[in-house]
């Protein structure tokens, strides 16, 4: 297990190229983060310099793990934009770089981030998995309730069509 210090909330936008990376090292080994392995580059990068430009409005919240120069892993809140929502918030884009998946850094990030929620006072979470995947079995084994299925919401390619699968924690 990662030790918990090496998380953290990360106050302001961190370098674009930083987050960059890791999204693009990401995907390329066939993470379930917006994108497919061979999505272009420079796609990735725009989605990395809106996610750092989101942290630097305040709406995104990110919370990650860096080692030594290194972004190795990230996962952003982002609250409900609104009164009727404003008691909840998203979770999204939580990534683990490949070469450091499996040692607990994602299940320390997800903590994390429900720790950060309820220091925020929010009142619940909710998120979506990519079918096909093992992540829907990741998050209800750490005490998410499954929400409900979109069948069909996600079009990875041609031949390639994805359930979503929502899950919501009560805080
Ligand atoms: C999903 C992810 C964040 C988990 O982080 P991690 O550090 O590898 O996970 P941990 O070591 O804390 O926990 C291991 C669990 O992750 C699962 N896991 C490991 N690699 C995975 C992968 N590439 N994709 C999905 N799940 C994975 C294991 O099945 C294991 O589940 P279990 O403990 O319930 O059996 C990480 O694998 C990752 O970055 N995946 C690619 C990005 C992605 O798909 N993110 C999900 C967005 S909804």
């Amino acid at each position: 297990m990662v030790p918990e210090p090496l998380i953290e909330v990360v106050p302001q936008a961190p370098p674009v190229a930083a987050l960059h990376r890791l999204w693009l090292a990401v995907s390329r080994a066939g993470g379930a983060v917006a994108f497919v392995p061979d999505s272009p580059e420079q796609e990735i990068r725009a989605a990395a310099q809106h996610a750092v430009d989101e942290v630097a409005a305040g709406r995104l919240h990110l919370l990650a793990i860096r080692e030594g120069d290194e972004l190795t892993g990230t996962v952003f809140l982002r609250p409900g934009p609104g009164p009727r929502v404003a008691h909840r918030a998203e979770v999204v884009r939580l990534m683990v770089d490949p070469s450091r998946q499996g040692r607990g850094r994602g299940t320390a990030l997800l903590t994390a981030a429900v720790a950060h929620a309820r220091a925020l006072g929010l009142e619940q979470l909710l998120l979506s998995a990519r079918g096909g995947t093992p992540l829907p079995a990741f998050y209800a084994a750490r005490g998410w309730t499954a929400a409900g299925v979109w069948r069909d919401a996600l079009h990875l390619g041609p031949d390639d069509r994805r359930d979503e699968h929502w899950f919501q924690l009560r805080l």
